[in-house]
């Protein structure tokens, strides 16, 4: 049997390996969109290497912008920069079809705007995030708080197992509801009701507009879908 630290370590690896790849991708006069999470993490924490090609935006207010400034990155408002060339970002889970359900880490309203806000989306997540079907991971969903309770019931008629995720305050303060249960056969028209529940502000389905590639870090390497 592996030892447990033995586990952390390829895991880790395996997000190195993936963030490493990502760096790759980035070219000359890159407006970057970072994204946020522990992936992604990683992702940052290798931008040092190619600071004179980036200008970077946030996709959160809180971790992500703390981080890169902390490197020493001005972070611009997406206001300021127009389109994106570039989007990184990690994701809870991930299908073949590079369908993903997002919003682990509560950041996925502004993921979402910088994913559309970007010309390419590129994922990066390690192998315990792909699955055959989504919908193992609670689905997030961001809710105006006033909203909250009639939200919760209409997730319910779907289906759906509603919990509203204590203690947390979005960037935009509003409320999180992690979904259990859901039958997640059709991530593109799932996306679209549920964004339509009035009080909705997001649903963590990144499934009408996916990332153009999701490369998958191992403990050896990284591979793409
Ligand atoms: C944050 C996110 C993250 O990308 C997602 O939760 C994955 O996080 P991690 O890389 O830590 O597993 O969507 O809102």
């Amino acid at each position: 049997m592996r030892s447990k630290r033995t586990d952390k370590e390829a895991a880790l690896a395996a997000k190195r390996h993936a963030a490493q790849a990502a760096i790759g991708q980035i070219r000359h006069d890159c407006r970057l969109g970072v994204g946020t999470g522990s992936t992604a993490n990683e992702f940052i924490a290798l931008l040092p290497e190619v600071r004179d090609r980036i200008t970077a935006v946030a996709s959160s207010s809180q971790a992500t912008t703390a981080l890169l400034s902390e490197l020493g990155f001005e972070v611009l408002p997406l206001g300021q920069c127009g389109t994106l060339d570039l989007y990184v970002d990690g994701a809870d889970e991930t299908d073949n079809h590079r369908r993903l359900i997002k919003g682990g880490g509560g950041a996925l309203t502004g993921e979402k705007i910088l994913v559309a806000s970007s010309r390419r989306f590129v994922c990066i997540v390690d192998e315990s995030k792909r699955v055959k079907l989504l919908g193992k991971f609670p689905l997030p969903v961001e809710v105006i708080p006033m909203a909250r309770s009639a939200v919760a019931r209409k997730l319910a008629a779907m289906g759906g197992q509603p919990q509203y995720r204590e203690g947390v305050v979005t960037d935009y303060g509003n409320d999180i509801l992690d979904v259990r249960n859901l039958s997640i056969l059709d991530p593109v028209e799932m996306e679209t009701e549920i964004n339509q529940i009035p009080g909705v502000v997001t649903v963590g389905l990144f499934a009408r507009r996916r990332p153009e590639l999701v490369i998958v870090g191992t403990a050896q390497g990284a591979y793409s879908l």
